[in-house]
């Protein structure tokens, strides 16, 4: 059974964001603070023994927390960053594994009034840098096994005042100006001043990649917890019996915004596994938490796929109520696979690390249609619109640009410090997401692709930008051009075109050494797939490499304009 609330038409009629403030018994103008809504508010409600959270990771550790544990922990962790000296407004970094103290630590940091900024723990030391280097972050909060790649930058991070390590380390292994946090062992808080954050006070800050430059933090605000509340309850359906399960990390949007916030809001019960994808290790935590609500990722829903129906009987997975994907596009395959082996079929949404919430959506109740996003969430006013006159496109079937009016409360507020690349993504008063779509006549979205060079591999975005530019730190590497290259899963992979310095020659073992070196520097999702060393690469008569003519050989697309090019 799905949905027990109104009508997608009648929400959409009677829609106002008033209705998430009574739910959540904020008054505009009182003090509202994600982290105590998260943990405090429910135990209020008479939730206090309820459970939060289940863990379980790759080596079998199964911890449980309850919506009081989280609340005394939030506590804690709040009043021990609160001791050290770490004031409201500070960037906070959580750099750590799907651990539970990721969870906790980003409550006690959002109590105490501090931003978090949640970075993916896979990123090298490259990635690390450039994005605590434009927060200006005063402390990061991390595991001993990320240690090294902090100690490596610490260096040329004078604003680095707190390297936190929240698991076993021996005090004599610690530097200066390294502290041992051990929840464990701190005395718990139990009555803590949150701080008196408003709706507009910031509250996270994410990074995203761009096509050009690096990458840009995305402001958010305590507010936000409207549209997240409100999105998880009316799109992923969650009720207070659910047992719900994210798959996403908390270094991208989806693992806070759905992975922390959404939940926790509604007092519902999560459960995380920290590890790697496996089929089996997926379909086994489904039946052992019995597992309703279920928000997964196209590329992952491929290599399920791909391990095969057979797979599925296996397991006893019939506690799915209800099944949804975001991130990439998701094929039609995949929908009507998935209503084949689980009777449940995925429902598509789609937002941004800027709209912090979701903005279109197969809506629980609403017809599906395979390989269609959906319609906007109620409240939201979407078009697509003529690339030239950023108007509107009336006519339905045409392509033109994902665009939103804003004023949803989980809206970006600017790109930190760089107020300039925020105010370009305005016109006419629409917010441009940067992607192509049609619309059909009944209102649903239909995706054509990104509208800049960004790749989306697996869901990931990665800027061809960043790559190139730690490409050329190899001393082999001339010049080099990344673009992507289709894949069966990933949709994407990244691939790299170089040409060589004089005496280097060309050959598997540099490729493979050029890959890893990508891989240490920025991530596993930023390595080239492929590296193709070529005599020189396409340019335009102005010199600019031309990506474009590559991006179309790798696709068997139509090359388009190249008369600006210089060497063809
Ligand atoms: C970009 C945003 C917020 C979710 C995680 C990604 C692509 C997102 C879909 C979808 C096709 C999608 C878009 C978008 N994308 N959802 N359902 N179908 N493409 O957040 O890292 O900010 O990436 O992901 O290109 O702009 P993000």
């Amino acid at each position: 059974m799905l949905s027990e609330h109104p009508s997608y038409e009648e929400l959409t009629r009677d829609f106002s964001w008033s209705i998430a403030e009574k739910e959540l018994e904020y008054t505009p103008g009182d003090i509202i603070n994600i982290g105590w809504h998260c943990s405090d508010r429910i135990c209020q409600k008479g939730k206090a023994d309820k459970i939060a959270l289940y863990y379980e990771e790759f080596g079998g550790t199964r911890k449980q927390y309850t919506f009081n544990d989280i609340r005394l922990a939030g506590n804690t962790i709040g009043a021990f960053l609160r001791s050290q000296g770490i004031a409201e407004g500070d960037r906070v970094c959580l750099f750590m594994d799907r651990i539970p103290e990721l969870y906790l630590s980003f409550l006690g940091i959002l109590k105490m009034g501090a931003i978090v900024q949640p970075l993916f723990s896979a990123f090298g030391d490259e990635s690390l840098f450039v994005r605590l280097e434009n927060a200006e972050t005063r402390a990061v909060i991390t595991q001993k096994k990320h240690l090294s790649k902090v100690r490596k930058i610490r260096a040329s991070l004078p604003g680095l005042e707190y390297v936190i390590i929240v698991d076993s380390i021996k005090p004599s292994e610690l530097k200066p100006g390294e502290i041992l946090f051990s929840l464990e062992n701190a005395e718990p808080v139990e009555k803590f001043e949150i701080a008196p954050t408003r709706a507009e006070t910031h509250s996270l800050l994410h990074y995203t990649s761009g096509t050009t430059g690096q990458p840009k933090g995305v402001k958010h605000v305590h507010y936000s917890i409207m549209s997240q509340y409100l999105t998880t309850k009316w799109v992923l359906d969650l009720r207070d019996d659910d047992i719900y399960w994210c798959t996403a990390d908390p270094g991208w949007v989806t693992g806070t915004s759905y992975g922390i916030i959404g939940p926790w809001s509604l007092g519902v019960t999560q459960c995380v596994l920290d590890t790697g994808f496996s089929a089996q290790a997926w379909y086994r935590f489904i039946e052992n938490y019995k597992i309703t609500v279920w928000y997964s990722a196209p590329t992952a829903i491929r290599s399920l796929m791909k391990a095969g129906d057979e797979l599925v009987k296996e397991f006893d997975l019939s506690s799915l109520r209800h099944l949804a994907s975001v991130g990439e596009p998701l094929n039609s395959e995949a929908v009507i696979w998935s209503g084949r082996v689980f009777g449940k079929q995925f429902h598509d949404t789609f937002w941004q690390t800027e709209t912090g919430s979701i903005m279109i959506t197969n809506f629980p109740g609403m017809k599906i249609k395979p390989g269609s996003m959906g319609k906007t969430f109620p409240g939201i006013t979407g078009a697509v619109l003529d690339p030239v006159t950023y108007t509107p496109i009336e006519e339905p079937g045409n392509a033109g640009l994902i665009a939103f009016r804003p004023g949803w409360p989980a809206m970006m507020r600017t790109y930190w410090r760089n107020e300039e690349k925020y105010r370009e993504k305005f016109v006419n008063g629409w917010y441009l997401s940067g992607d192509r779509s049609s619309i059909d006549n009944e209102g649903y979205y239909w995706f054509i692709g990104r509208d800049d060079d960004v790749i989306n591999t697996g869901g990931h975005l990665v800027s061809p930008f960043e790559v190139e530019s730690a490409l050329l730190e190899h001393p082999a590497v001339g010049e080099s051009a990344v673009t992507s290259k289709p894949d069966e899963i990933n949709m994407e992979v990244v691939k790299a075109f170089i040409t060589l310095k004089p005496g280097f020659t060309t050959g598997p073992d540099l490729e493979l050494e050029i890959m890893n070196f990508i891989r240490k520097k920025l991530s596993p999702l930023a390595m080239p797939q492929a590296v193709e060393f070529m005599e020189s690469l396409p340019k335009t008569r102005s010199g600019k490499i031309m990506r474009r003519v590559l991006h179309a050989r790798e696709w068997g697309e139509e090359i388009g304009d190249i008369s600006t090019l210089e060497n063809d």
